[in-house]
């Protein structure tokens, strides 16, 4: 496995690769690797002959009252779990390297509308970060295919949606997500929570599931999204959203313009300083759905 922290030796390889026509398809993370992101290296390797994985973490996506000095940093277990998966090359940037003006000073990506709806509104400047970054990455490593995690799945729009504006020959694919025993979605920041938190922590998964429930009973709508925000409060989080969505746009969801539509339910909770989201996927059947209720 070779470990790029420049973009020479990056460059040279990826090109040895292209002239044998080898797929490169690529993985962002920010490391503390762990089977979500694992789960997203086996895809790519089902997908393409060499598969590239970066290790970044991006300080444009974090506003200044998160986690940027404190998110953990752990990168000898990265590249030996990297090593083990069979990972082709890792690429370790640092902050010269990706914002050579200093990342307050340099051009941004700005994917309207999507970038600025739910997780936007709770994190203002989030997705501009997120985009820019996989720009940069993108542009360096020049995949023909890039893999991300519905665990994140704004996100993953937003990076769908640069890539068709921007013409950019790549081709997307979303990993589903991968969660512990109870349910609890993997997440880095899962290591935050203490162990009374930790515990709490499957009862937002749960409580999704009910809510999806709940609908296809013909329960209305903002009626199952206010129960599952006063469920959630009750077993102590704090709540910035639970929506109901389609899949596209992540447009608002009613009977009349989603019948038989992929919607996917999303929510977002702080359980003590820890920010937890999570989203469940379903069919909308609202014409069978109102017959049950
Ligand atoms: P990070 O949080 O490290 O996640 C890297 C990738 O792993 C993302 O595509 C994310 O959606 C995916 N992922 C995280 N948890 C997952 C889980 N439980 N199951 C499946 N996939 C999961 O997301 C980022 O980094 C950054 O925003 C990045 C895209 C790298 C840009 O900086």
């Amino acid at each position: 496995m070779l470990v790029c922290k420049e973009s020479s030796r990056l460059c040279s390889t990826l090109s040895a690769w292209r002239r044998q026509d080898e797929k490169i398809a690529f993985v962002p993370t920010m490391g503390n690797l762990h089977q979500g992101h694992l789960s997203l290296i086996t895809l790519a390797q089902k997908k393409a002959a060499r598969v590239v994985v970066s290790i970044y973490v991006n300080p444009l996506q974090f506003s200044p009252d998160e986690d940027f000095a404190s998110y953990p940093r752990t990168l000898d277990d990265d590249l030996e779990k990297l090593k083990n998966i069979g990972v082709d090359l890792v690429f370790i940037p640092d902050t010269a390297l990706i914002y050579p003006q200093g990342e307050q000073q340099s051009c941004f990506v700005e994917v309207p509308v999507l970038s600025h709806i739910i997780e936007g509104e709770f994190r203002p400047g989030f997705f501009r970060g997120v985009a820019t970054v996989v720009l940069k990455l993108f542009n360096m490593v020049q995949p023909d295919i890039a893999v991300f995690g519905e665990k994140d799945f704004q996100q993953l729009l937003v990076i769908r949606q640069m890539v068709n504006d921007l013409l950019l020959p790549i081709e997307i694919i979303g990993g589903e997500t991968k969660r512990e025993a109870d349910g609890l979605a993997m997440s880095s920041r899962n290591n935050y929570l203490s162990a009374s938190e930790r515990k709490n922590s499957r009862l937002l998964s749960e409580t999704l599931c009910l809510c999806r429930h709940q609908i296809e009973q013909g329960m209305a709508i903002a009626q199952a999204e206010e129960d599952s925000v006063k469920s959630l409060q009750g077993y102590g989080f704090v709540v910035d959203y639970v929506t109901l969505r389609e899949t596209t746009a992540l447009t608002a969801v009613t009977a009349e313009n989603c019948d038989n539509t992929d919607v996917i339910l999303l929510a977002a909770v702080k359980m003590g300083k820890t920010r937890l989201i999570d989203n469940l996927k379903f069919v909308y059947k609202p014409h069978i759905n109102q017959a049950k209720a």
